[in-house]
């Protein structure tokens, strides 16, 4: 057996003892990451179409991200929140200054953004008798009982109940189904602008401004979870400037630090004043290092003019997808907004053909059962769109002809 099977076969034997089993994983290890390429422990070298699961907007390992970590490690790693730190000053600064004025709230993870959010909707919900909530069906917010509680899709709740109390989901893009469960009571709509793991969803421009205008007229709060969707994944630095609408409450996660944990609640002027000292907090929300990262990634999207420059990768993709989806009866449709990209097919389509691209050397991947989902770097070079986009051609080929 070669040095690397029996390495990765003793990883996996490690795994299999002592790793609990909550995800279901492929036989591969990566050692090393570099822009939309993967080195796996043997060696081979794999393109990645979809980098750290929507955090890796900018690629793996981008030089500016690895300069600003390897150089605050050398100077402070961790420090408490009861103190100043200035790149978390700056970091919020920029937020800000590119979403809505207000204040921020820094987290480890897109879950805990949105628990944030749902704290803060309760905190302003009991001073005024409010105490529902109301998300979408084939939502996804996370993990934590909160954030899941949100989440539209049974399957994942069902196991943990009883969840948090007074949460209903409606129909998404159905405005009558949103206008049937605001009540007085309403506290918050909590919405994906364009639904991620629910399948690349996107919502219509009139759908998203008519509960924007309820959200006033009724008062309650507007939460928009932008974890999947934010620093530039749709063509804007967040997918809300698509739609000329704000929201109240802002969560966001995945690519804020360039691959550093990190998460991001921004509650606007309105509401800034309800988390009071005491009432939330994180240990290491907004570390040295995370905000490192996160300084990188602010100025890489401007320094690098990530957000005009990804137009041409977008109409490539687009293209592409277009011609695909004419060619092969079996997409039934397709989405997309900047550059996330969703192929729905009918059956089990989509799951074999991102199971084939990966052992053809291309990570896509396959969500709500049956949609290709496509989430490149946003940095991504044309030769290496094309080489994937000839991977995927021929993956749909073995599997569909
Ligand atoms: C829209 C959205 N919200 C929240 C989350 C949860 O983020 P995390 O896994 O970092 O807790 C995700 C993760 O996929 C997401 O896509």
């Amino acid at each position: 057996m070669k040095k690397t099977n029996k390495q990765l076969n003793e990883i996996i034997k490690d795994y299999d003892n002592y790793v609990l089993k909550t995800y279901t994983r492929k036989p591969y290890v990566f050692i090393r990451g570099k822009g939309s390429w993967l080195e796996t422990i043997d060696h081979k070298k794999i393109l990645d179409f979809f980098p750290g699961w929507g955090v890796s907007n900018f690629g793996h390992c981008h030089p500016m991200v690895v300069k600003a970590i390897c150089e605050q490690a050398k100077k402070i790693i961790h420090m408490a929140n009861v103190f100043y730190m200035p790149d978390q000053a700056y970091v919020a600064k920029e937020i800000v200054k590119s979403a809505f004025p207000g204040k921020v709230f820094f987290s480890n993870s897109g879950a805990e953004a949105v628990e944030c959010a749902i704290k803060t909707a309760k905190a302003w919900g009991n001073t005024l008798s409010k105490n529902e909530f109301i998300s979408f069906e084939k939502s996804f917010h996370g993990r934590t009982i909160g954030a899941l509680t949100l989440t539209g899709q049974e399957k994942y709740r069902s196991p943990f109940g009883p969840l948090m109390p007074n949460v209903q989901y409606a129909k998404y893009n159905d405005i009558d189904s949103v206008r049937s469960l605001i009540n007085k009571n309403t506290a918050a709509v909590i919405l994906e602008l364009v639904q991620g793991e629910g399948g690349v969803r996107l919502a219509d421009k009139n759908f998203v401004k008519e509960i924007a205008r309820l959200a006033k007229e009724k008062k309650f709060l507007l939460i928009f979870d932008e974890v999947q969707t934010g620093f530039g994944r749709t063509g804007k630095m967040f997918a809300f400037q698509n739609y000329g609408v704000k929201p109240d409450i802002l969560c966001m996660g995945k690519s804020i630090a360039g691959g550093v944990a990190m998460g991001a609640t921004l509650l606007a002027e309105n509401i800034e004043g309800i988390l009071l000292p005491g009432m939330h907090a994180s240990t290491y929300g907004g570390n040295y290092i995370a905000c490192a990262g996160a300084k990188a990634v602010m100025e890489l999207i401007k320094k690098e003019k990530v957000l005009e420059k990804m137009k041409e990768s977008e109409k490539i993709f687009h293209n592409f997808f277009l011609n695909l989806s004419v060619k092969y009866k079996e997409i039934i449709s397709y989405r997309h907004l900047g550059l996330m990209f969703g192929i729905e097919m009918e059956g089990e389509f989509a799951s074999k053909i991102a199971d084939m691209a990966l052992t053809e050397g291309l990570i896509i991947n396959c969500t709500a059962g049956n949609v290709l989902r496509i989430m490149p770097a946003l940095n991504i070079s044309k030769n290496d769109i094309l080489k994937g986009l000839k991977i995927i051609e021929k993956v749909f080929k073995n599997v569909l002809q």
